[in-house]
Order: structure tokens, then C-alpha cells, then sequence
């Protein structure tokens, strides 16, 4: 099964994915943007104030393509349990708030349409839900897309995922102490690996 972690910057999602590695000693865990040259591709748009939003929305998705046939799938067919720290509903959650200024009229369902033709949907997303002033903060504002205000937009379209496909997600208070964070998540994979199993 596919368990993706999902949340804004500075939410603590890489440290209970981290944590996750010891309790599933033998599940694939991986991560987007991947450690490919797509990935570099991403993180070189990142780094550039001026990159096109759109020519970097497709920077994401072939870094997410790319991850899909050469880990997330053949994992899948193994039979494997698949932990992605960011996946699909990162793009649809930050790239429709870049792209919310744009000439796309409705971005967040124009970046799920092209997914919805090749991607694999997670089976469940643990959501790591923060403030967007407590993610900035945390997060210390080190690239463009982790500015409070910018960050709002992004919070506002992870809720509309979520009311999109309520069952689908998890959501976990990320306010809370760091330990507090990662037993929530640890004890929601638990739960979501028992019932995909009955
Ligand atoms: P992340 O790996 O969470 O941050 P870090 O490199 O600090 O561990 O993600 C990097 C940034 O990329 C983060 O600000 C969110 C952004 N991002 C998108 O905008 N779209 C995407 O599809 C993905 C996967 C990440």
C-alpha cells in the first residue's frame, strides 16, 4: 500500500517519516522532490524567484513521473508498503497557490487532471496540519514557497483535498510537541496498515 505525509513546511512531516524507517524496517521509504536529476531540476526552479510557475509545475510532475516508474510502482507490485514524505497532493496543494495568479483558470483541478492520467493515487494521507505562521517560523523562510502568507494559500488548498476525499486523509495536529507528533503518526500507519490488511 501507498502512504504518503503531507503539510506544510516546518509541520514535522520528515521527522515522523524519519521515525516511521525504524518501526517498518522494511518498507520503501522515499520522497519528493526525489534525489534525481529531475529532482535537481526542481530544486534549481526553487532556488529562482523568477522561475515560470507553469515550466515549474512540470519540473514537479516529471520529477513525480520519474519517481512513479522507477520506485513507487515496482515497490507496489512487490507488495511492498510505500511511504512518500510529499507526493501528489504537494503539487495540488502549492503549485495551484503559485499558479493561483495565473492565466490557468482553475489551476488546483487543471494540476489534478494531469495527474488523474498517469498517477497513482496514495491509499491514505496522513495530513500534518500547522499554522501557517507556526510553519514559516519553523521552516525559517529558506525558499519561496515557505512565506507565511504564501503558505495560507497552500493550507487552504490542502483543505479542500481533504473535503474532496475526507477518507482519504488523516489529518494529525502538528501544533503539538514533536514526540506528541510522531507517536499520532506512527499510531494512525498502524491502524492504516491493520484495516488495508482485514
Ligand atoms: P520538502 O522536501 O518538504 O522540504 P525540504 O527540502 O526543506 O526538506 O519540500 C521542498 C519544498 O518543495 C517545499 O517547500 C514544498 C515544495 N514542493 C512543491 O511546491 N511541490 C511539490 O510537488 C513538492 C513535492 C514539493
Amino acid at each position: 500500500m501507498l502512504i504518503t505525509l503531507e503539510g506544510l513546511d516546518g509541520s514535522g512531516k520528515t521527522t515522523a517519516w524519519e521515525a516511521l524507517h525504524d518501526v517498518y524496517p522494511d518498507a520503501v521509504f522515499t520522497r519528493e522532490p526525489t534525489e534525481s536529476w529531475y529532482g535537481d531540476a526542481v530544486y534549481r526552479s526553487m532556488g529562482d524567484e523568477d522561475a515560470d510557475a507553469l515550466a515549474e509545475l512540470f519540473l514537479f510532475t516529471a520529477d513525480h513521473a520519474d519517481h512513479l516508474s522507477r520506485v513507487v510502482r515496482p515497490a507496489l507490485a512487490e507488495g511492498e508498503l510505500v511511504v512518500s514524505d510529499r507526493y501528489s497532493d504537494s503539487r495540488f496543494a502549492y503549485q495551484a497557490a503559485t499558479l493561483e495568479e495565473s492565466e490557468l483558470r482553475r489551476p488546483l483541478d487543471y494540476i489534478r487532471g494531469i495527474h488523474a492520467a498517469f498517477s497513482r493515487p496514495p491509499d491514505a494521507t496522513i495530513y500534518l496540519d500547522v499554522d501557517p505562521e507556526t510553519a514559516a517560523a519553523r521552516a525559517g523562510a529558506t525558499n519561496k514557497f515557505e512565506r507565511a502568507s504564501y503558505l495560507r494559500t497552500v493550507r487552504e488548498n490542502y483543505e479542500r483535498l481533504i473535503d474532496a476525499e475526507p477518507h482519504r486523509f488523516v489529518r494529525v495536529d502538528a501544533t503539538e510537541p514533536p514526540e506528541d507528533v510522531v507517536e499520532m503518526v506512527e499510531r494512525s500507519v498502524e491502524r492504516l496498515v491493520r484495516e488495508h490488511d482485514d
